[in-house]
């Protein structure tokens, strides 16, 4: 296991699925960590389950920047540093529609909900932290940024935007703040949830490595990404989805 003792990291949208298994692999790895999402209490809860002396949730939405700034702040107070970001709120909401007949307003709230909140959570980070004592920051992404997929609709451009922010972003804020990405395959959580089961037979079917993905296996890629061990690395996109891309079944 790579080692981030000492490391102050935020993760966005964290008290569950994929966001609370990467807070879980930083804990295990020595990070202290700030989670964020909008429900106070189960956040409270999750914050609870990775350790009171580890972690703090701070509730709010992920598009405030009062938050944001509240969040950063709050990580600095606690455990004097805030080295590490992962932007890794996101989703869509599933409207059945092509994207040439999908509702507008819904097209900019996926839009926003995974690119500008990453772009002003970084801004926050940078501003709060990170621009004087540098650090790491890896967003998440998904394979739908590569696959043209029915109901799709924005999310996937939305991901393939997150994509190419990640390297703008690399290229300017080094050398003091690496920026990487994880693009991940299916990994079951509420978001995935309806697509999956009843179909898991399917899905498992279309992913060489043959099983559905792990939070934890999204939260050791970005592990890795966050430490040291992967210092001259910056601007990259580590695909974790069990192969799903190999193929076009
Ligand atoms: N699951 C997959 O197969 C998969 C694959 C590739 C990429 N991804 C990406 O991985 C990330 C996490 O996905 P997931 O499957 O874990 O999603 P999820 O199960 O829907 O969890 C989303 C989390 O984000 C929080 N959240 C949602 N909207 C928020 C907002 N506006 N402000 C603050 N917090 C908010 C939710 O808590 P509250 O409701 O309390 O706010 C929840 O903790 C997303 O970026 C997603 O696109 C997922």
């Amino acid at each position: 296991m790579v080692s981030l003792n000492g490391k102050t990291a935020l993760v966005t949208g964290a008290r569950t699925g994929i966001g609370f298994g990467i807070a879980t692999a930083l804990v295990e790895r020595g990070a202290n960590v700030v989670i964020t999402s909008r429900s106070e209490d189960k956040l409270r809860t999750a914050a609870a389950e990775l350790g009171d002396d580890r972690a703090l949730g701070i509730a709010g939405d992920a598009h405030d920047p009062e938050h944001q700034r509240a969040a950063v702040a709050a990580a600095i107070e606690r455990f004097g540093s805030l080295d590490l970001l992962v932007n890794n709120v996101g989703g869509t909401e599933r409207d059945g529609r092509r994207l040439v007949d999908t509702d507008v307003a819904a097209y900019r709230r996926t839009i926003d909900l995974n690119l500008t909140t990453a772009l002003t959570w970084v801004q926050a980070a940078w501003h709060g932290w990170l621009g004087e004592h540098g650090g790491a920051i890896v967003n998440i992404s998904s394979i739908a940024s590569k696959l043209a997929v029915p109901d799709g609709t924005s999310y996937g451009t939305a991901k393939a935007a997150v994509n190419h922010f990640t390297r703008q972003m690399a290229n300017e804020l080094a050398p003091g703040v690496r920026v990487n990405c994880v693009e991940a395959g299916t990994v079951l959580t509420d978001f995935t949830r309806p697509n999956v089961e009843g179909r898991e037979e399917k899905v498992v079917g279309s992913v060489p490595l043959k099983r559905i993905g792990k939070p934890a296996d999204v939260g050791a890629a970005v592990a890795f990404l966050l430490s040291d061990d992967a210092s001259w690395v910056t601007g990259h996109t580590l695909v974790v989805d069990g192969g799903r891309l190999l193929h076009n079944r």
